[in-house]
């Protein structure tokens, strides 16, 4: 049975997209059939992998009813790497999903057989804890939390915890943290360093030891349509990932 994998941060930039994609890319090049869903109205992901932004079945039609996550599948360029992609009228979704009955668990019960089909589903989460992240996280078994070392990191992540230990209470006993990651580290500074203590200080178990570094090739590589991995294969942003992804899989 595999494993569904949400990328959440109420907070805007943090590297989100840029782990969902690199962490799904390197799980599938290490031989595991992964599914990437973007549930971002941004379509970041979508875009990262070179896919057009009005794919149909999008995640849209996942969410408000009309496919279900493995139906919505389409292979990627990148072997073992398929992807629903998000169409910007995934916004929408936004304020039609709060009037709809059971609409906390919409995304749950549209996952179809991708439990079955794939070892690895990552699901990447729009910057905030609205409609989107909660079906997120309550149709996922684990989620992993991107955590920019920058001044102000602490800030919101007790709350997210809150929220995290709220829907598993009460819509998915199932839900897990997999763990932080410090994200856009740059080793140069004193900040990043200081950050990057305070938060292991804070979140003792939760923080995974790979720190992926503040990369140019990382940046960059969304414009080319792909991966860091193919991308820039032997970059620091490459490598970093790559160890991640294998961290992430001995803990799920
Ligand atoms: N390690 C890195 N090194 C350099 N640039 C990075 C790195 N990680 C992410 N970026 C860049 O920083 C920006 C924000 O990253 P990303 O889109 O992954 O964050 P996000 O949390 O998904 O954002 P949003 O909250 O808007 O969805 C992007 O332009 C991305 O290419
Ligand atoms: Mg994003």
């Amino acid at each position: 049975m595999g494993t569904v994998l949400a990328i959440a941060n109420q907070k805007g930039g943090v590297g989100k997209t840029t782990t969902a994609v690199n962490v799904a890319a390197s799980v599938a090049d290490a031989g595991y059939e992964t599914l990437l869903v973007d549930l971002d109205p941004q379509c970041n992901a979508t875009v990262a992998l070179g896919l057009p932004k009005d794919t149909a079945p999008s995640s849209y039609d996942c969410v408000s009813g009309h496919s279900t996550i493995a139906a919505a599948a389409r292979r990627t360029p990148f072997e073992g790497l398929s992807a629903v992609g998000a169409t910007p009228d995934l916004a929408g979704a936004n304020v039609e999903l709060p009037r709809m009955p059971g609409s906390e668990t919409r995304l749950r019960e549209q996952m179809g057989a991708v439990r079955e089909c794939f070892l690895f589903t990552v699901l990447d989460c729009p910057p905030s804890l609205g409609p989107l992240t909660v079906n997120a996280l309550v149709a996922a078994d684990r989620v992993l939390v991107p955590v920019q070392t920058e001044y102000f990191a602490l800030e919101g992540l007790a709350g997210l915890l809150d929220t995290l230990s709220l829907i598993q209470r009460e819509l998915n006993p199932r839900l897990t943290v997999a763990g932080m990651v410090l994200t856009m580290h740059d080793g140069r500074t004193r900040l990043a360093q200081d950050v990057e203590r305070e938060v292991r200080e804070h979140f003792p178990d939760l923080v995974f030891d790979t720190v992926i570094p503040r990369n140019v090739r990382l940046g960059e590589a969304p414009s080319f349509g792909v991966p860091v991995i193919r991308h820039a294969p032997r970059s620091p942003g490459s490598t970093a990932y790559m160890k991640l992804a294998k961290e992430v899989a001995a803990r799920v």
